[in-house]
């Protein structure tokens, strides 16, 4: 099977198109994360700068807008289509690559690799991260963000134990699978990372919300749309999905902020690294 095939397509049909119906929502979700990767990053004006998987473009244009001359590289074409339409309305000029950041033959052009969330799909991380060390000129830096374990990431982990009883007995999952929690383990990034060649490599945690709305009716109908449950959910049944949402529904309302909104804990590993300023 080519690399990354269940993931492109993944990216490309359902999961795609309901980033690019639910972009606003899942922006807002992510606001306070990707502020802070972006301190992490410190991108300086004029610096080259690829945004790995960055889907629908959120932090491509706050990239741009700090400076930065950005390449957006993703391989989900409704996402990109969607970011495109989104750095011309603003006016910012953005280069975006429909391509997989394993197997794109970058030239070493870039003086910050950064990524929210889009650097935990690859099949083998090992030659995907080798081809991003190759991207970067010596002296390069790297800046990303990940999630940390499932159970620390209550606004993943509470849909799917609320959903639990309504589904089929599934085998546990294999941890370092391409999926939203395949970095969670800091010791596996750490060792990927200087395996290919990176320098400094620093985690840091990173306790945030997911910033979900008020309305605890779309939130719960939304878990079963995008992220986790989306994929755990599956094909089940109509009936089911009602029991599903309404178990979310129940699970979801402690995490109501003071000013109504649900905004479960999210826990993240912020990452950085650098390429050696000698080849
Ligand atoms: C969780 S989404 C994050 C999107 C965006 N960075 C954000 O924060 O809104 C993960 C993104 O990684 C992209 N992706 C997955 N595998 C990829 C690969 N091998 N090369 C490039 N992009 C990839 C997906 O298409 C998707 O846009």
């Amino acid at each position: 099977m080519p690399a990354n095939e269940d993931q492109i397509k993944f990216w490309n049909e359902k999961a795609g198109q309901d980033w690019v119906l639910l972009q606003e929502r899942m922006d807002a979700n992510l606001a306070d994360i990707g502020d802070a990767v972006l301190a992490l990053a410190r991108p300086a004006p004029g610096e080259a700068v690829l945004d790995v998987g960055c889907g629908t473009g959120a932090t491509s244009l706050a990239l741009a807008k700090a400076g930065a001359k950005v390449t957006g590289l993703d391989v989900s074409k409704p996402m990109l289509g969607l970011a495109r339409s989104r750095a011309i309305q603003a006016g910012l000029d953005i280069a975006f690559i429909e391509a997989d950041a394993s197997a794109y033959a970058f030239q070493p052009e870039y003086d910050l690799i950064f990524s929210r969330f889009g650097v935990m799909f690859f099949d083998d991380p090992i030659l995907a991260f080798a081809n991003l060390h190759r991207a970067l000129k010596p002296g390069g830096r790297l800046a990303f963000v990940c999630w940390r374990t499932p159970p620390e990431n209550l606004w993943a982990f509470t849909p799917l134990t609320a959903a639990k009883p309504f589904l089929p007995e599934q085998p546990p999952p294999d941890p370092n699978a391409p999926g939203p929690f395949a970095f969670a383990d800091p010791q596996r990034v750490l060792s990927i990372l200087t395996d290919v060649g990176f320098h400094n490599v620093e985690t840091s945690k990173f306790d945030g919300v997911m910033r979900m709305g008020g309305d605890i009716a779309t939130i719960a109908a939304q878990t079963l749309q995008i992220g986790p449950l989306s994929r755990a959910v599956g094909e089940a049944d109509e009936a089911t999905r009602a029991k599903i949402v309404e178990a979310v529904r129940g699970a979801m309302v402690k995490f109501a902020a003071p000013d109504g909104e649900i905004a479960p804990p999210a826990a993240c590993w912020l990452v950085s690294a650098r390429k050696e300023r000698k080849a």
